[in-house]
């Protein structure tokens, strides 16, 4: 249902916003989801839309646990009925399972929100609730439109996802193995939702994929049909420095 559609029953969408992550990536002393953007935290730019949505009735946001402790104050005077503080585990999934074993019963529809994610529309927010609210997991998604390659990471000790950055030394260069046909491939994003039952079912059987870079996957593994929701390319997850750049370029539109 679309903000402009009356109101039929009270909110249930509960709005889960994991904040608990170190930044490391983004190589600064402050917490990256503290960082101001365009003169606003970033966190407090991945709340509001959610928080100023008719059809959000709580949200519950997962920090590291000093900063839940001893929350900033742009935080804590947001913090009323609709909005908790958790503290977060050692990983994004933990912080998920977290912030969803405290959310309010009433809440039968769950979306997932990265708090790196400062960009999201209130019409992609409104897709995923549709899609959630009909029985059916949701997914912001983005259509590749690069060619993909394949490629070695040669060094030992750069396995897994590599050097963020191209790697200064030209014999230590990944080398291509092939290209990766993108017909069919999204880009996944967030935010994603869930029939509050799927992501229950997904995070007590989580144990088999232990860390998860998102919380679909965990849901695709019970069989339950996910749609991919077109997002928009600002929707944009801050992850490194130079995504700061574009961050503040984005914010100043
Ligand atoms: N996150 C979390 N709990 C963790 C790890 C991550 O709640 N233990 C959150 C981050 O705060 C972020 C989202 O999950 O909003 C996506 O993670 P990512 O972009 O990787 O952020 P960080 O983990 O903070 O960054 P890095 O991996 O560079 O340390
Ligand atoms: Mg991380």
């Amino acid at each position: 249902m679309s903000p402009s559609s009356p109101a039929a029953s009270p909110p249930e969408v509960g709005v889960l916003l994991p904040a608990a992550g170190r930044g490391e990536r983004a190589g600064s002393g402050e917490l990256k989801q503290f960082r101001p953007i365009g003169g606003i935290p970033m966190l407090l730019r991945a709340i509001r839309p959610f928080a100023q949505h008719p059809r959000v009735r709580q949200i519950v946001v997962a920090l590291p646990p000093d900063a839940a402790a001893r929350p900033p104050a742009w935080l804590t005077d947001l913090v009323a009925e609709r909005l908790r503080l958790v503290a977060g585990g050692a990983t994004r999934a933990d912080s998920v399972a977290a912030a969803l074993a405290v959310l309010d019963r009433e809440c039968r529809v769950v979306l997932v929100h990265d708090a790196a994610r400062p960009f999201v529309t209130a019409e992609t927010i409104d897709a995923v609730i549709d899609v959630a609210q009909s029985g059916v997991g949701a997914v912001a998604a983005i259509r590749l439109s690069d060619t993909l390659k394949r490629a070695h990471i040669t060094p030992p000790g750069e396995e897994g996802e590599g050097p963020l950055t191209p790697h200064p030394s030209r014999s230590s260069l990944p080398l291509v193995e092939t290209t990766v046909d993108r017909q069919g491939l999204w880009r996944a994003q967030t935010p994603q939702g869930f029939p509050r039952s799927f992501l229950e079912e997904a995070y007590a059987a989580r144990a088999a994929l232990p860390d998860p870079t998102d919380d679909a996957q965990l849901v695709e593994r019970l069989g339950h049909p996910i749609q991919i929701v077109p997002d928009r390319t600002t929707n944009i997850k801050v992850t490194s420095p130079d995504d700061f750049i574009l961050a503040e370029a984005l914010a100043s539109q």
